[in-house]
């Protein structure tokens, strides 16, 4: 079989899909490799030290197939587990690895968007908890207000497949209700947490057509190129054939059919024990 060093593209279950979709879309010639640990999704409500443990085993995983390159496609790995990952970790396993994460590419855009200085931002208990959202906004737009809330039931929602069910309604519209209550004048609102546009259709049903909603498929698929130019090194080490491999922690024929669905092509995953 030929060698290939793809570049690694992580969530804790489909959320990453949605980012996925869009890298492949604007970098279709690399080689790719996704890992969704769907075993032990939701991340969203476990300690700063759990998501450290189980993100950092998956780059450890990733390492082993040969990605130079592994992209964190998921919010709350990327509040909970980037940093030391990128400070303490990699230096020490692997000083040759790059891992980006999706935190720092949206508050690089986000300021862009609003005109009222009142940005909303919807995530995991553990991305809003974690307060990044705030903390990297704020230094790069310190005029923008940030108003965070978490929906601590829209991921299961997603993983258990009943994001079209009327149970998924109800906490939708809690959820944005409970966040629009909190400032009124919200022009903005960013989904951070990667399985949110799966949700899209029904956000859109209960948000007014005047607030724009964010999504960040497309940022983190841009963000990722212009590093590739930046960091020719890194490039220089990605394959190129153009290949896709799925890989999940539980069952395969549960993802293959709903990362079908959420990622436009057919797939056949691997199942991979960690
Ligand atoms: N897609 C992950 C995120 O962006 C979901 C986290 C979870 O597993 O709860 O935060």
């Amino acid at each position: 079989m030929k060698t290939t060093h793809p570049i690694g593209v992580f969530d804790s279950g489909y959320g990453g899909l949605t980012v996925f979709k869009s890298i492949a879309a604007l970098l279709p010639q690399y080689d790719f490799i996704y890992l969704g640990d769907n075993a032990r999704a939701p991340y969203g409500n476990r300690s700063f030290d759990t998501v450290h443990q189980y993100t950092l085993q998956c780059m450890e995983w990733f390492f082993d197939m040969g990605c130079p390159l592994v992209i964190v496609a998921c919010n709350t790995a990327s509040a909970k587990a980037l940093r030391t990952i990128q400070q303490h970790d990699l230096p020490r396993i692997a000083p040759d690895k790059r891992v980006l994460g999706v935190i720092r590419p949206t508050a690089e855009v986000i300021g862009s968007y609003t005109r009222t200085n009142a940005v909303g931002v919807l995530g995991t208990k553990g991305t809003i908890t974690s307060g990044s959202y705030d903390i990297e906004i704020n230094k790069l737009f310190p005029e923008v207000t940030v108003y965070s809330h978490a929906c601590p039931m829209w991921v299961p929602l997603v993983e258990y497949g009943e994001y079209n069910s009327r149970g998924a309604d109800y906490f939708i519209q809690k959820y944005l209700d409970e966040l629009l209550n909190k400032a009124p004048n919200i022009d903005t609102i960013l989904l951070a947490c990667t399985h949110y546009p799966l949700l899209l259709d029904k956000i859109e049903k209960y948000l007014p057509q005047d607030i724009t909603i964010v999504t960040q498929g497309n940022i983190v698929a841009n963000s990722l190129s212009d590093y590739l130019h930046r960091h020719t090194e890194i490039d220089a080490m990605l394959t190129q054939n153009g290949g896709k491999r799925f890989f999940t922690t539980d069952d395969t024929a549960d993802f293959n059919q709903h990362a079908t669905t959420f990622f436009g092509e057919p797939i056949q995953s691997e199942f991979v024990h960690l």
